[in-house]
């Protein structure tokens, strides 16, 4: 029985907002301000709540300025319109994230192709999903979670991932296309899998690499994984754990945890893996959109 090493999403997340606060120390000093992240959260679902307040207190943890703009669900689609037109105009905000899932009567595409790309620290406009693709990476915001899920397999690997099979299990926009195009710049042999793939158990076998993403609790199981294979997962599940007490809950990946541990040479945890990493990324975004827009160089 193998005991595969934990990586601590963690740990790696706080040495970097712990750098980046003294990179944001230099950048005050430079500019005579710091570096400012508008978040957006649309309605009142307690994950989102949840995940937005963190946003802020990192921001603040490593210097920036955090603004939150907290609107009930039934906001009209024209008044986040105009929030963020005054968003973008505004020098003094170099970040701008709004935070999903929207209400249903706003058209999240519609909201995303309007913030302004060079302070799209989410990576979602199109024009920064256009420059990853085409690897533009000096002009491109990068998208968090898939940022950090490649920074947590070199934690494990060693920065050279070179000739790597990685298998990708879901094809979002938000983490399974986006990785993809990340893996494949450190020249990985990449498959993104998804619902209708055939044979996915076998697929996941022959993983160097495997990117969970899929939003189903525990659906990777351990005898899907290769001996010694690096396993990033990105899912966040809440299910219900009879086991802690009446009507309590608990957080599980879409990776059966267990099980891919007696296999996996490096597997990442939940919670405790790739979450973390998420919000170090959106502060490295923030801060990265904020040099550029002051003519710095990225140190
Ligand atoms: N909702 C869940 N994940 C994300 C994310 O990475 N960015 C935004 N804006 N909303 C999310």
């Amino acid at each position: 029985m193998n005991d595969a090493q934990i990586i601590d999403g963690k740990a790696i997340a706080a040495d970097l907002t712990d750098k980046l606060a003294v990179r944001t120390k230099v950048f005050v000093a430079k500019t005579g301000n710091a570096p400012c992240l508008a978040v957006v959260l649309v309605g009142d679902d307690p994950a989102s709540a949840v995940y937005v307040r963190n946003k802020g207190k990192t921001a603040e943890k490593v210097g920036f300025k955090s603004i939150q703009k907290i609107l009930p669900a039934d906001t009209p689609e024209d008044k986040l319109i105009k929030i963020i037109n005054d968003f973008n105009n505004d020098d003094g905000i170099n970040g701008i994230l709004v935070q999903l899932p929207l209400p249903d009567h706003i058209d999240e595409g519609k909201i995303i192709d309007l913030i302004a790309p060079e302070k799209d620290v989410d990576g979602f406009h199109p024009i920064n999903v256009g420059r990853l693709g085409a690897g533009d990476f000096v002009n491109a915001l990068i998208p968090c979670t898939p940022a950090g899920s490649v920074i947590l397999a070199k934690s494990a690997l060693g920065d050279n991932l070179s000739g790597m099979n990685a298998v990708i299990i879901g094809r979002s926009n938000i983490v399974g296309k986006p990785v993809a195009q990340l893996l494949l710049k450190e020249n990985c042999t990449v498959t993104i899998a998804h619902s209708r793939t055939k044979d996915l158990p076998d697929v996941v076998r022959s993983a160097d690499i495997v990117v969970a993403a899929v939003g189903r609790p525990e659906m990777i199981k351990g005898d899907w994984i290769k001996s010694g294979a690096t396993v990033i997962d990105v899912g966040i599940n809440r299910v219900d754990a009879p086991e802690k007490g009446d009507g309590k809950t608990k957080l599980v990946g879409d990776v059966n945890f267990g099980e891919a541990s007696q296999v996996a040479g490096a597997i990442t945890p939940v919670p405790g893996g790739v979450g973390p990493m998420t919000i170090a990324l959106l502060m490295e975004n923030t801060f990265t959109a904020a040099c550029r827009q002051h003519g710095l160089s990225i140190a």
